[in-house]
């Protein structure tokens, strides 16, 4: 036997027991005849103390970091206790021990704070997996599945898997490709999610299905995305959009509760795609602070039920506001004291290209009633007053001011109350609001080629309402610089998104399951029908058999383990992760292949220069 117990076992009520244990030495210190040694393992660490009895062993077979280590001996109390570990009030008096394998020097030191940069631990992935505080996030991935599994199980979700190797579905991003050896010329594509076969189960009868499965996306990296990531996908039959989001809201509540014991999140609030534009400026909103966007000023047509408010600016001939599409205004909490460097550093912001703005206009709304403007030649007190009002700012906010191009500016408006608030301290990690986004448009317009693509993907139906709008225009732009006045802009969908402190976690909709109006939907999107039929006469053939009304939603189950970990990275919650440029640099893929590989595949390469 190689071990009694673990490293992270043995306490106080454990005292005079023969153990053995096994595990890689941490840290090794000598204090004259005595040694001691951490000794790590998955579960924990434990103090070995060698006494000089060990000596000559030790001096015959040394220790040395990350060494494979088997000791036995008699538990013992320690004199200078740690509170904060586990096992702090016990080490072990070790009687003997045997090295069961050697280790090079680590390239970094395998502890919490280690000294190891990024590139390094992940060209190390193995060894960076044993520090405590990668071990602790891949435990969280393990706790947010089995909770995730054993919720759908109570509810009758069976876990269904679908193939890899895949005709392309088109989810907004590139596919991977796979060369097929045994139809020369043809490739499979990775599924950048189950979508169409999580239909055909339903189709088949399956109406609770749901998968915790791989998806791949060959899409510019960020810190929350990754080329091959996992998604909870699910499907359900029989069901309307309510259906759906009541029983994922407790799915969600059920992992809250399961792995951060947190049963605070009642009932997850609901806003329209229109409203988190509107107040947030983004279709993501964090919501675990207020500071809603003040629209002084927008083109009626995106927002044609808002009223428009621009007098509040307009009539002072302060050209920058009259001349720009939009303005728009936030009021940051008790920031009137702000500095003259402070608002410098938030006009540098706000100019870097990222953001994009020509500057920012600042109002101070000081304690005593009075206000000190950045454009106080334009405006009078009288009219400052006014524009606080409108933005609800109290004595001792300041108001800031973006302006410009509709999109860019909303966008804007939407960074810098991200950015004051990160300043504010009003995003702390470890307090969690969740929010469904609804009636997201169902199209979305793609300038490049002037036409529309769907911006879920498009299997989602339309709002019923909407279904005629849809059926009776045509889909044709005949004015790409006003795209938004086509009927198609306001066509909303019955797709849900549901967001976490300011992040997409999970997506869905309810499906088309009539042909008829599935051919309308790729017709809209530019196929014509043989194309329809060459990408997805496989979906329509089968809504032919009998489709039952379905609807689904798939979360991303890296991000949502990454923001339950209290981190932005979704790296830290993958066990073997790509880097930025969608390397992993651990094994070095990707990487080429052989010649008799492309042979064999019939592949001649051609690279362009
Ligand atoms: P969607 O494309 O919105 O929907 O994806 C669902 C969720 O997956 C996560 N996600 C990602 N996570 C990490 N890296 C990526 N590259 C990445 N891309 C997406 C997000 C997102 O909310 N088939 C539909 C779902 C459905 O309609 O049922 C789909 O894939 O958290």
């Amino acid at each position: 036997m190689f071990r009694t117990h673990t490293c992270g076992e043995l306490n106080i009520n454990d005292v005079n027991k023969n153990i053995s244990l096994a595990g890689w030495v941490q840290t090794i210190r000598k204090f004259g005849s005595i040694t001691f040694v951490d000794l790590r393992d998955r579960y924990g660490i434990t103090q070995l103390l060698f006494s000089e009895s060990l000596n000559e062993k030790l001096e015959a077979n040394p220790l040395g970091r990350e060494f494979v280590l088997q000791v036995s001996g008699v538990v013992n109390e320690r004199s200078s206790k740690n509170p904060n570990m586990p096992t702090g009030e016990i080490e072990i008096l070790v009687s003997d021990f045997t090295i069961l394998n050697k280790s090079i020097t680590p390239p970094f030191t395998i502890q919490d704070d280690t000294d190891g940069g990024d590139e390094l631990r992940m060209k190390y992935r193995f060894l960076d997996l044993r520090r405590q505080a990668v071990k602790k996030n891949l435990e969280l991935r393990y706790a947010v599945g089995r909770s995730t599994r054993n919720f759908l199980h109570e509810q009758q979700f069976m876990d269904i898997e679908t193939p890899f190797l895949i005709k392309s579905t088109p989810e907004g991003a590139r596919d991977f490709v796979v060369p097929s050896r045994m139809n020369a010329g043809q490739f499979y594509a990775l599924p950048q999610s189950p979508q169409t076969f999580k239909q055909l189960l339903m189709v088949s009868g399956y109406d609770r299905y749901y998968q915790i499965v791989k998806c791949f996306r060959d899409e510019d990296l960020r810190a929350d995305r990754q080329p091959e990531f996992t998604q909870i996908d699910c499907e359900m039959s029989f069901v309307d959009q309510e259906d759906i989001l009541n029983m994922f809201e407790n799915l969600v509540k059920r992992i809250f509760k399961d792995v951060k014991n947190i049963d605070y999140i009642e009932s997850v609030e609901r806003i329209t795609w229109e409203e988190a534009m509107w107040n947030f400026g983004n279709d993501k909103p964090d919501i675990r602070f207020d500071m809603k966007l003040c629209n002084l000023k927008f083109p009626s047509h995106t927002f044609p039920t808002k009223a428009d408010i621009s007098s509040l600016i307009s009539g002072v001939d302060f050209k920058v506001f009259d001349e720009s599409e939009t303005v728009i205004a936030l009021a940051a909490p008790g920031c009137s004291e702000y500095t003259r460097k402070q608002t410098d550093e938030l006009t540098e912001w706000v100019k870097r290209p990222q953001i994009g703005m020509k500057g920012l206009v600042y109002i101070k709304c000081n304690l005593d009633g009075t206000f000190k403007s950045s454009v106080d030649k334009f405006y009078s007190e009288e009219k400052l007053k006014a524009i606080a009002e409108a933005t609800g700012a109290q004595p001792g906010d300041m108001i800031f001011i973006v302006e410009g191009a509709e999109e860019r500016t909303r966008k804007a408006a939407s960074e810098l109350r991200l950015h004051l608030a990160q300043q504010l301290g009003k995003r702390n990690p470890e307090v969690f609001k969740l929010l469904w986004v609804l009636d997201f448009p169902l199209f979305e317009y793609a300038e490049d080629d002037n036409r529309w693509v769907a911006r879920h993907h498009p299997f989602t139906s339309p709002k019923p309402s909407d279904i005629d709008t849809m059926i009776n225009n045509n889909p044709v732009i005949d004015n790409p610089s006003a795209y938004l006045k086509h009927p198609y802009a306001n066509i909303k969908a019955n797709a849900y998104d549901m967001v976490l402190n300011g992040n997409e976690i999970g997506g869905g909709s309810i499906r088309i399951f009539q042909k008829e109006l599935q051919q309308k939907m790729f017709a809209a999107l530019g196929m014509d029908e043989h194309e329809q039929q060459h990408k997805f006469g496989f979906l329509l053939g089968a809504f032919e058999y009998g489709a039952p009304p379905h609807g689904g939603i798939a979360f991303g189950f890296d991000r949502l383990c990454s923001i339950l970990g209290g981190s932005e990275s979704i790296r830290d919650f993958i066990a073997f992760p790509k880097n930025n440029s969608g390397r992993d640099v651990m094994i070095d893929a990707p990487s080429t292949i052989d010649d008799k590989q492309f042979d064999e595949l019939q592949i001649k390469l051609d690279l362009k220069d």
